[in-house]
């Protein structure tokens, strides 16, 4: 009784991230197809609520042109022009699809028996600094408590980020990052001699 019960919850759980990951390939699919700039219902995103969002929920970690406030993840100034549409969405809500190798996590493993996911930021001879993102604090473990350290291929960007967003939310979101850099804030560009015409 007792192991049809397990798997029938193991087998409902299944269903349930099926249905969960589904529901994410349709946002992406959705928000993807939409021109730029635009929400799915065909009017223009709305900037300031993008860049509130972004203060709310990526801030902690990313750094966004004059928005300078964490590097534990990419600075996304220029995502816009690295990162097609798609692409940020898929960074998105599914932030470990992709993973630069300079932001790759590790799990540490302490004889205490913890489990960290996070990035090393610092090793010295005595402790490593591990950073776990979410607003939680640098860990600072003494090297002689590290039981085992060992690649990771979870980011320690949070899953379901969009899960609380509406379609419009995310729109505004993509949109903000994708917006144009401001003249004032590019960086000045040595001015070229004027060229005489006709000459
Ligand atoms: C806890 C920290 C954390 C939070 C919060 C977070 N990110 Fe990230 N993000 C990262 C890290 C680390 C990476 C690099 C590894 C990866 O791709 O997952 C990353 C990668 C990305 C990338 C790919 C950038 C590139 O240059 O390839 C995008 C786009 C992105 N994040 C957008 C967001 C947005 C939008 C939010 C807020 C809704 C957000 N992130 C919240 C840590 C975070």
């Amino acid at each position: 009784m007792k192991r049809i019960a397990v798997v029938a919850v193991a087998a409902l759980a299944t269903v349930v991230l099926a249905q969960e990951e589904s529901k994410l390939e349709q946002t992406l699919k959705e928000q993807s197809a939409a021109a730029d700039g635009m929400k799915l219902d065909g009017t223009p995103v709305e900037l300031a609520k993008g860049r509130a969002l972004f203060e709310k929920h990526c801030a902690s970690c990313h750094t966004f042109r004059m928005l300078k406030t964490s590097n534990l993840g990419p600075d996304l100034s220029d995502v816009g022009t690295r990162l097609k549409k798609q692409e940020i969405l898929e960074s998105l809500i599914f932030p470990s699809r992709v993973i630069a190798d300079k932001f790759k996590a590790s799990i540490v493993e302490t004889k205490d028996g913890d489990f960290l996911n996070g990035i090393i930021t610092r090793k010295t001879a005595t402790s490593i600094t591990v950073e776990v993102g979410q607003n939680q604090k640098a860990k600072i473990i003494p090297s002689s408590k590290v039981k085992l350290m060992r690649p990771s291929s979870t980011s320690i960007m949070p899953n379901g980020l969009t899960d609380e967003m509406s379609k419009d939310d995310v729109s505004n979101l993509v949109g903000f990052l994708m917006s144009p850099m401001p003249k004032a804030i590019s960086p000045a560009k040595p001015k070229a001699p004027l060229r005489k015409s006709g000459g």
